[in-house]
């Protein structure tokens, strides 16, 4: 064969377990090649060899892939012997792949038991389409291999939402795509004699399941990570009849650390193996977030468990911090190395070559109350990766703009209707992947430009997926990279996360305002978000100390609120649904609250001496706004050391009655999880005050 290319997987670790495992149940090496084109060369990787090698079942893995192809194009390339598949070939977890070789060859290459067909993922959704290529394909394979072979259907996965051309013809919508794709591999399957590998049924039982906020799959491929685990799963149970579930704590490769996702996976796998062509609803709790698999979340204030938290104002040997020289010069660092070591995951610093653009500026905006801008925060000089930020400043001021920093989370182009905001292109919305594209001022609630600018205040805002597309890509895309070592592909235990790069995002726009002479004043300038930008607005505070002021609304768990008090999401469900957003130590406190070396008012404390303001909603039990406010009380320490007094009560308010005291904010709105007028005019105000 030509030109054989090695590919060394590092599988050390689990080789090692696998050795005894091994030793304890030798087993025959069973031999599996999967034709088919680029999807079967996808799943043929190092879970799926890691998943066998766990299960002590010795296999040698092949693939032989014609990029594109269906059945009928796989059976004419084999009829006409042409010399076009890449020929992989993972053996003792060594993957080597030749191009340019004929079907027969790779069949005749080992004694293989098992041997998969698989055609385009189109394709795989259309009846019509199937034969007679599979059945030529099929009688082709049989001849070319030993009596008793297993010949099975790999059944592929309907899209996720930014797929090829071909997601068109399904509407956008895998739940309408899914049925279809079942439905044709049973059909074949059966007609064939095909046992099945419903890797298809598994990606969509997980997509029923409530954890699955985000997708395993992204446009045509398998996120890294859980997705790419839970094919491992499914084709192990499915050639094995073991049951897939078994081996979540066997192997537990890097790449998903996190037990409940391989437990998920694994179960899901599981049901596809037991129900091939139809859906196991993974979702059988109570409501989107009350799902059993992640333990129903606890909204009750007498089943608060009893904690003690960790007390800012002792230093990790113990001895006490009494004096803002202490706190400044060493507990400080002390505790924003906690934060990034364990929770949010370390950043690199600014990178060389950082530069900005001005790329467009209209002076009457907002009906000619504002100056617009849109700049482009260039992180070095390849100009590949920016933020797009955009400003508004009020006209007519006679000093530089105190102003408002907001990471927005549906695009620029949400935050106003005025169709000058830049859309993004095609590509770019491909790799945020948002699902439906926003309208312009879709989101302009949120935003109400007109008061803030009325009051004096500049907005400035990015959209938080040109730092890290929003989704568990396994810390591949936006950022991230930027922290890797030449050779490494995936973070270290402490190594950052979305919020970091989010975070990191917000200092990039400070460096901005520092450097370039702006209307707006650098060192008047609050954070502020909601949600997930909440807990950035204050991780970006917590970090860099140009942020003069910090605002966090509905920011709940890994936000303001207290994660010993387990109320609405805990630390173990939103590392479920949203690993993407943390350092991989984290996962260590799911569960284990009690081990965090920190806890969220540790968070507040390390905004001390500046202002902060904490908003929450009645309606927003999930981000559990007592414990947010209770962060305030409990940071209030640290502000005394200053001579501030902070919150003026411990007694959380009443809605609708906000608590201002002494460089601290807090208020309870009526209603649901949102940032809305009310909420603005309590930040204004407070900022009128201190900003
Ligand atoms: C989810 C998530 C929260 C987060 C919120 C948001 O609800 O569980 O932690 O704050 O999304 O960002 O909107």
């Amino acid at each position: 064969m030509k030109d054989p290319r090695k590919r060394h997987f590092t599988l050390a670790a689990t080789l090692l377990l696998c050795g005894t495992l091994a030793a304890a149940q030798p087993r025959d090496t069973l031999r599996i090649l999967a034709i088919g084109n680029g999807w079967s060369a996808e799943v043929c990787n190092r879970d799926l060899y890691g998943y066998f090698a766990a299960g002590g079942q010795p296999v040698v893995i092949g693939y032989a892939t014609r990029l594109g192809s269906d059945y009928a194009r796989q059976a004419e390339l084999a009829r006409s012997g042409a010399a076009d598949f890449l020929y992989g070939k993972i053996v003792e977890g060594h993957l080597t792949e030749t191009p340019g070789v004929p079907l027969d060859q790779a069949l005749g290459d080992e004694r293989w038991d098992v041997v998969s067909l698989q055609t385009q993922s189109a394709q795989a959704a259309r009846r019509e389409s199937i034969d007679p290529g599979l059945g030529q394909l099929v009688k082709y394979v049989r001849k070319r291999t030993p009596r008793g072979v297993r010949l099975m259907y790999f059944q592929t996965w309907p899209y996720a939402r930014q797929s090829t051309k071909h997601w068109m013809a399904f509407g956008h919508n895998n739940v309408d795509m899914y049925p279809l794709l079942a439905a044709v591999s049973e059909e074949f399957s059966r007609k064939y004699k095909l046992e099945v590998i419903p890797i298809g049924t598994t990606i969509q039982n997980l997509r029923s399941s409530f954890s699955m906020q985000g997708d395993v799959a992204h446009a045509d491929h398998l996120n890294r990570t859980m997705g790419s685990y839970a094919a491992a799963a499914t084709f192990y149970e499915a050639v094995t009849g073991r049951d897939a579930r078994e081996l979540t704590d066997a192997y537990a490769p890097y790449t998903l650390e996190n037990h409940i996702r391989r437990e998920m996976a694994a179960k899901c796998a599981h049901y596809a193996c037991m129900n091939p062509f139809g859906m196991t609803n993974m979702a059988s709790g109570t409501g989107a977030y009350g799902s059993a698999e992640a333990g129903l979340p606890n909204y009750d204030e007498t089943k608060v468990p009893a904690y003690t938290l960790p007390d800012p104002l002792v230093m990790n040997d113990g001895t006490p911090v009494n004096s803002v020289e202490k706190w400044e010069g060493e507990r400080r660092a002390e505790l924003l190395e906690l934060f990034r070591s364990e929770i949010y995951g370390r950043s690199p610093a600014r990178r060389a070559g950082q530069h900005y653009k001005v790329v467009l500026t209209d002076e009457n905006a907002i009906g000619g109350m504002a100056t617009r801008q849109e700049i482009l925060i260039y992180f070095d000089e390849s100009e590949e990766k920016y933020i797009r930020l955009v400003t508004w400043v009020p006209n007519g001021l006679d000093h530089p703009a105190p102003g408002f920093l907001m990471m927005n989370t549906s695009g620029n182009a949400s935050i106003n209707e005025d169709e000058s905001i830049s859309y993004p292109d095609a590509q770019q919305l491909k790799n945020y992947e948002i699902h439906g594209f926003p309208r312009y001022g879709q989101s302009r609630h949120f935003y109400p430009l007109e008061l803030i600018l009325s009051r004096g205040y500049a907005f400035l805002s990015f959209y938080k997926s040109d730092l890290d597309p929003d989704f568990d890509d396994g810390f591949q895309n936006g950022v991230h990279p930027f922290i890797f070592k030449e050779g490494q592909d995936f973070p270290e235990p402490d190594q950052w996360g979305g919020l970091s790069a989010y975070a990191w995002g917000c200092s990039r726009v400070m460096d901005w305002l520092e450097e370039a002479q702006t209307r707006v004043n650098p060192r008047r300038i609050s954070t502020i978000g909601h949600s997930r930008g909440g807990k950035t607005a204050l991780w970006a505070a917590a970090q860099d100390t140009r942020f003069a002021m910090a605002i966090s609304n509905d920011s709940g768990c890994a936000g303001a609120a207290l994660s010993r008090r387990h109320f609405g999401q805990t630390v173990r469900q939103i590392q479920t649904t949203f690993p993407q957003w943390f350092c991989r130590n984290f996962i260590k406190y799911m569960d284990n609250e009690d081990a965090l070396p920190v806890d969220q008012h540790e968070l507040i404390a390390l905004i001390a001496p500046r202002p902060v303001y904490v908003g929450s909603a009645s309606g927003d039990m999930w981000a559990d706004p007592k414990g947010e406010f209770l962060s305030l009380v409990h940071a209030r320490p640290v502000y005394e050391l200053y001579g501030i007094h902070g919150m003026p009560s411990d007694q959380w308010p009443d809605v609708r009655v906000p608590v201002i005291g002494d460089h601290m904010g807090y208020h309870v709105r009526i209603g649901r999880h949102a940032i809305l007028g009310y909420d603005w005019v309590q930040y204004l105000n407070f900022a009128d005050k201190y900003l």
